[in-house]
């Protein structure tokens, strides 16, 4: 038998890592059409080479423990050399690297529904947001709830999302907003990905929102997150980048570009939210400070895609947001034409975007924002990984890369954006170990 982690019985129930102590060799044969992603040994795919998705028919992958050995086509695989390997048939499924989710805010408490109601009233995020909504009302019930339900809430998304695909996650702060309330979520982050299956990504957003308290000294706050929130998560390796959420009403460029040197001065690479509401030119400072991604751009002015390439920074785009909140959608089409790496992600969280389906968001991309199918895989997985600084190791079916495999129930890669509103993983392998649902 394969190394399978104990049947999912509920909803609720969690991947735990219960891995074996000697993980076997496994062999995932009969595979209609593998799509690679093929890295061709650089970072990022840009232009024209976001579409080549390394196809091969009639495929196998070798795995041993937790990493990929080899990758070809049935008929060159020595079945009669297998000896002890676990031999996982794909039944002429579609296989394809994991989802790599590279923006969510998923640990979270309470729902706001309430607004999404508002909304289709008439209200727009940034009126919910003045009237006392918005980002400062899941503040005030994340410090109100405990590290463990906060976790045990978080464990349920990660549940759901690796049952559709997703095998890496970023997870930010950012609904603390002081001190405690802050490291209590970079902590309930570091003990998720040390406890549950999917690969944790974690990310400081201190600069989330000025909080209540600071509303008429905000200053204070920007000094609190700079001397007292840094350093002590730099010491403690909480988090591997620092984001801000640059934008009118909520911290300038100024201020962004403190925070994010700072955090780089304690060893957090920087991310932002740029361009979301409104052109503040969070691009151009993405590109000025070195940032790993720029999110959001919905819009971003030709000025800011050009430093955006100059500069290598990954777009992060987040079509799940245009679509919940009724905003424009980035300019997807003239970043990719303009050599910007583009990733997509979900940016999970319960105002803006209450969805962690990666096929949905691959969805909206390709009827909204007219990237092909090809483009949106590559974004969702390998581009996406490098947004993540990971895709040395992960979004890509590649010789020496982590064994994240997704065994999907339909008939081409082109099929899976196409049938919207549906599951079709089937199986996921993670790290090596195929888990079963
Ligand atoms: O990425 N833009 C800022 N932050 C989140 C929204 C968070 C919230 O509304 O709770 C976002 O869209
Ligand atoms: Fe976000």
């Amino acid at each position: 038998m394969s190394p399978v982690v104990p049947h999912a019985g509920s909803f609720f129930h969690s991947f735990i890592k219960l891995l074996p102590a000697n993980r076997m060799k496994l062999a995932l044969i009969n595979i209609k059409q593998l799509v690679t992603v093929p890295s061709n040994g650089i970072r990022v795919k840009t232009g024209k080479d976001m579409s080549s998705l390394g196809c091969i028919e009639n495929a196998a992958i070798l795995v041993e423990n937790d990493h990929i050995t080899w990758i070809g086509r049935m008929e060159d695989l020595s079945m009669s050399s297998l000896g002890e390997t676990d031999v996982l048939d794909c039944l002429d499924r579609v296989v394809m690297p994991g989802f790599v989710d590279s923006h969510t805010h998923l640990v979270f408490a309470g729902s706001r529904e309430e607004e999404f109601a508002m909304r289709s009233a008439g209200a727009s995020y940034r009126e919910i947001a003045e009237r006392g909504g918005g980002i400062l009302s899941t503040v005030q019930k994340v410090r109100e709830t405990p590290k463990k339900d906060l976790k045990k809430n978080a464990r349920r998304w990660m549940n759901a999302m690796l049952q559709q695909g997703t095998t890496t996650v970023e997870i930010k702060s950012g609904y603390g907003l002081d001190t405690d309330n802050e490291i209590k979520l970079l902590e309930a982050i570091r003990e998720l990905d040390r406890e549950e299956m999917m690969t944790v990504v974690s990310t400081f957003l201190g600069a989330h929102a000025i909080p209540p308290e600071y509303r008429d000294n905000r200053t204070a706050y920007i000094d609190t997150i700079l001397n007292k929130m840094l350093p002590y998560i730099g010491s403690k390796k909480l988090a591997s980048f620092c984001d801000v959420f640059c934008e009118e009403g909520y911290f300038t460029i100024e201020e962004s570009r403190s925070i994010l040197l700072q955090g780089k001065q304690f060893g957090l690479l920087p991310k932002i939210h740029a361009e979301e509401l409104s052109a503040l030119g969070g691009a151009e400072l993405a590109a000025e400070v070195a940032a790993v991604s720029a999110d959001h751009l919905e819009h971003i002015t030709d000025a800011g895609i050009a430093a955006l390439a100059h500069a290598g920074v990954v777009a992060a785009l987040l079509p799940g947001v245009s679509f919940f909140l009724n905003h424009s959608y980035a300019p997807a089409r003239k970043l990719i034409d303009a050599g910007v790496p583009v990733a997509l992600a979900s940016d999970f969280n319960p105002g803006s975007c209450m969805t962690y389906s990666m096929p949905l968001v691959m969805t909206i991309a390709c009827t909204q924002m007219r990237m092909s199918p090809e483009e949106a895989i590559t974004a969702s997985t390998f581009n996406a990984a490098a947004a993540l600084n990971l895709s040395h190791e992960r979004g890509s079916i590649e010789i020496g890369k982590k064994a994240d495999v997704l065994i999907l129930d339909i008939p081409d890669y082109r099929y899976l954006p196409y049938h919207f509103g549906q599951n079709h993983v089937e199986k996921v392998v993670k790290d090596g170990v195929v888990l079963e649902f």
